[in-house]
């Protein structure tokens, strides 16, 4: 059962803080992302990452790829500009690290970099993975929060499991207790996913309501990174991102469903734009 206290996330539940398109803006006035990730045979997951981003309002979206046989260009997004890992500038965006990342020597200095530069970070995937086997990182972590910088952790189950040296379903088992415990051993914003996201950051539980088994695919966890990356880069705090992020990505998997886009076969791809309409829409 939830705690007494958590937060139901509904289509009401951003009225503060949704993003605003203002007449007089420019795209300076929406932030900047980068995606860094994307070792070999894993290219996709940032392009995912970086797509999604974009079509959440994002003003400009980088992807810094560890491969270096990586794509010069998305054909099917050009407004994405792609460079290798190496040559981009990790403090001046949002970073979202991790989609595709590996877990090689390069991917943890990436992510120690990262964690040492980036004031306002979203941390997934295999950057998750390289934090649970390393307790410096883990102390890098934590002195995020005291510097008063942004980080948001979005691990599903088993990387949850791994950063809390325990089982998968040690984690289901009481999805609440490990993503407080998760949020207070690191001190950050967590995102435990799942049927039934949570989300903790250090005084308030929120349970998402919108999503269904449709996203139980390949990618979908990416989308969602790339979601909180360009709602972060629009002003939001770590906590209002992650709500938002995780009820417009299960809101926009409803929609498919509706239009018979799933749930079988909803793919990551044809889930972005709809992400976009239900941004739109609230
Ligand atoms: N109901 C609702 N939402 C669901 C369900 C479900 N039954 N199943 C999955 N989801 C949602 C999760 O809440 C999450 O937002 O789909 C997303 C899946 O995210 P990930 O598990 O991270 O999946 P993926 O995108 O494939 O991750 C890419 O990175 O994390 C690694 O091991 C992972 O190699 C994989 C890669
Ligand atoms: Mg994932």
């Amino acid at each position: 059962y939830p705690p007494t206290d958590a937060h139901l996330l509904v289509e009401s539940s951003f009225d503060q803080y949704l993003p605003r398109r203002r007449q007089d803006s420019h795209k300076g006035s929406y932030g900047e992302v980068l995606i860094l990730g994307g070792n070999s045979g894993m290219l996709g997951a940032p392009i995912l990452a970086g797509r999604a981003a974009l079509m959440c309002g994002a003003g400009k979206v980088h992807l810094g790829m560890m491969d270096e046989r990586f794509p010069s260009i998305d054909i099917v997004h050009p407004e994405l500009m792609v460079a290798s890992a190496r040559s981009s500038d990790l403090n001046r965006p949002v970073m979202v690290i991790g989609p595709g990342l590996g877990t090689s020597e390069e991917a943890k200095y990436f992510v120690q970099k990262v964690l040492e530069e980036s004031p306002s970070l979203v941390i997934d995937a295999d950057a998750l993975n390289v934090i649970a086997i390393d307790e410096t990182l883990k102390e890098l972590v934590r002195q995020r929060a005291q510097k008063h910088w942004q980080t948001l952790i979005t691990p599903h189950p088993l990387e949850a499991a791994r950063l809390l040296q325990t089982s998968a379903n040690e984690i289901q088992s009481d999805r609440y207790k490990s993503a407080q415990k998760l949020a207070q051993e690191l001190q950050v914003c967590v995102v435990l996913k799942g049927a039934g996201t949570v989300i903790v950051d250090s005084t308030q539980t929120w349970i998402n309501s919108s999503g269904n088994a449709g996203l139980a695919s390949a990618g979908t966890g990416d989308v969602l990174s790339g979601i909180c990356g360009a709602l972060l880069a629009q002003g939001l705090n770590a906590a209002q991102a992650a709500c938002l992020a995780v009820y417009l990505h299960g809101k926009a998997a409803d929609l498919c469903v509706e239009n018979g886009v799933g749930p079988v076969g909803l793919t990551a791809s044809e889930l972005i734009p709809v992400v976009r309409s239900s941004l739109n829409d609230l």
